[in-house]
């Protein structure tokens, strides 16, 4: 039995994320974690919300609230639909967590001891009438390059063009649109990254197993001229952790918070400690996870994530955990995603194109979207939600397949011998052949759920649905019955058992039919099928059953055309 720590991305607080989110973090690290527990493992899956930085203040002011009160909300929004898709984490925390703000001020603190803390002077634009200084891309005016009227501070959307701020023709505050603008002098704080660049690329260099997504882009950021330079750490704002030297004022730091890509990742670490707290456990508990000094170095530790986070997590991140001198776990192995696309085009939250987490939950049960989305998760390459795609493949997977095995084997055996299980007949070839090719089946498909192989996990699952479905259709009980009733028997017994077994097997990627599978054979061993020819005789003669609602529907072509135009627009 193994440790295991697992993480997904923790999401930003504002909005609601769109399915290309949930399949390229969230809905993967649960998949993982659900296929570990159910192999006996001891697994730790944590996710929370990620509240700082401008766009979370931006988000509440729009909304009319103050900002830890919309952080509050939003948190318990998204909570709650997290649960709609049956994410199983042990503790979904919030980055604005009295143990992150402890935690983050402990590793600035470390750092700047370790003297890998630079006090820097910056000029910055503050605008008068906000009262704030302003984050480049929140200030606007016309493109020197073009002449393009809109471009931001940081960039111009419509020449590509890399500005600063003071390069823009009649600059003004895209929070207000005041002009009323001028440059003062700030100080800031830098992590000397640069200093630790030979440590993280050994360290890299020593993940070979590491997917090539992962792998290129660390050592594109390592190795493109100024990929690793120092990074402020710090902010001008009044959301966030506040800066402190451990437990100790930062003598010109008053007023100024921790950048939020410095404190959301020491959330996966104070996370931990919330979920010890949540619990009543005392500090040994979630330090025996991430402290190496202290239990945590047998621990396996897995990271998910989007491609565009990759450089925060191989770089920045363990930056921070390096220089900090202390015994800290840094990540073991880290999956990344491409992106999912919809229909033509991108998924965008700003737009709001795309079908979001609530949506598509008022459409459909989660378990067709995990089905879905898992079965088409973007590994090698980018790839493509569409309507069409969904129905046929939900169709032909989850209501041919697994769904019409599940019913014609209960229906039958309802209609021919009753609620219970019958007693009758021995397997024969047929049966022996069967199991042997769902075992070979299983140890791939173990194989692929241990290397997070999403995709061909799931073709190698659906692989062991049809070879249900052909076993069925070739030993045909309806007519063996006529003529050989103990046989029938027999085939039954068998049929009945693989549903269980195909119950436990899909649980990762199905909770809830695989629950209502569960119930309907009467049963609650979820015991895995290490020995498939045991698991087959779980159930014995005599178990009472019961024939189950339909596990899955079909997606006729009228409601594919009804959601195509309705998600096509934008989300209001
Ligand atoms: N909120 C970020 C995003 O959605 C992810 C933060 S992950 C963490 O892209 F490591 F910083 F926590
Ligand atoms: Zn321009």
């Amino acid at each position: 039995m193994a440790r295991i720590l697992i993480t997904s991305a923790i999401p930003y607080i504002n909005g609601i994320k769109h399915l290309g989110n949930l399949v390229g973090s969230q809905l993967p690290a649960d998949l993982y974690a659900r296929y570990n527990r159910a192999r006996g493992h001891e697994v730790l899956f944590l996710c929370a919300t990620d509240e700082h930085g401008t766009p979370a203040e931006l988000a509440a002011a729009k909304a009319g609230k103050p900002v830890d009160a919309y952080c509050a909300e939003m948190h318990a929004v998204q909570a709650e639909i997290a649960r709609g898709f049956r994410l199983s984490f042990d503790h979904f925390g919030r980055s604005s967590s009295a143990r992150n703000h402890v935690l983050t001020q402990h590793f600035a603190g470390a750092l700047d001891r370790a003297g890998l803390i630079a006090e820097v002077m910056e000029k910055q634009v503050y605008s008068i009438d906000d009262a704030r200084f302003l984050p480049d891309r929140y200030i606007t005016g016309t493109c020197p390059n073009c002449g393009y009227a809109s471009a931001r501070g940081d960039q111009c959307e419509n020449c590509t063009k890399q500005l600063d701020p003071t390069d823009l023709i009649n600059p003004r505050s895209a929070i207000s649109g005041s002009t009323n603008l001028e440059v003062r002098e700030t100080k800031h704080l830098f992590l000397r990254q640069r200093s630790l660049r030979d440590r993280l690329e050994a360290w890299i260099d020593s993940k070979t197993d590491w997917p090539i997504l992962t792998t290129s882009i660390a050592k594109k950021w390592l190795n493109d001229g100024d990929g690793l330079q120092d990074r402020g750490i710090t902010r001008d704002l009044h959301w966030g952790v506040p800066v402190r030297k451990g437990t100790e004022d930062w003598p010109g730091m008053e007023g100024k918070v921790f950048y939020v890509w410095f404190d959301a990742p020491i959330e996966y670490i104070a996370c931990t400690a919330e979920w010890a707290d949540a619990n009543g456990l005392p500090d040994a508990a979630w330090e025996r996870w991430w402290r190496t000094d202290k239990g945590a170095a047998d621990v396996r530790y897995v990271q998910f994530m989007g491609k565009d986070n990759v450089p925060f997590h191989t770089l920045s991140f363990p930056a921070t955990i390096m220089g900090s001198g202390e015994p800290w776990k840094l990540v073991d192995y880290i999956k990344s995603f491409n992106y999912l696309n919809y229909d033509g085009g991108q998924f965008s939250t700003s737009q709001g194109r795309g079908v979001f987490m609530d949506q598509a939950l008022s459409i459909l049960p989660a378990d067709y979207w995990r089905w879905w989305l898992l079965s088409h998760a973007p590994e090698n390459s980018d790839s493509e939600f569409t309507w069409e795609n969904f129905q046929t493949a939900t169709n032909k997977d989850l209501a041919d397949v697994l769904g019409n095995f599940v019913s014609r084997v209960t229906k039958f055996a309802a209609s021919k011998f009753g609620n219970t299980l019958p007693a009758g007949g021995t397997n024969g070839d047929r049966e022996e052949k069967l199991i042997a090719d769902i075992t070979a089946g299983l140890r791939a498909y173990e194989g692929l759920m241990a290397a997070m192989e999403v995709r061909k996990a799931a073709a190698e699952l659906r692989a062991l649905w049809v070879l249900g479905n052909e076993y069925l259709q070739s030993a045909a009980p309806w007519s063996v019955v006529k003529t050989d009733p103990d046989q029938a028997m027999a085939i039954i017994r068998l049929a009945m058992n693989l549903i269980r077994v195909f119950a436990v097997t899909s649980a990762p990627f199905i909770p809830d039919a695989s629950a209502a599978m569960m119930k309907s054979l009467d049963c609650d061993d979820w015991t895995w099928p290490d020995d498939l020819g045991l698991a087959m005789e779980t159930l014995p003669a005599g178990h009472g059953f019961s024939v189950p609602e339909n596990l899955f529907r079909k997606i006729t072509d009228e409601e594919r055309a009804d959601w195509q135009t309705r998600f096509s627009g934008i989300r209001s």
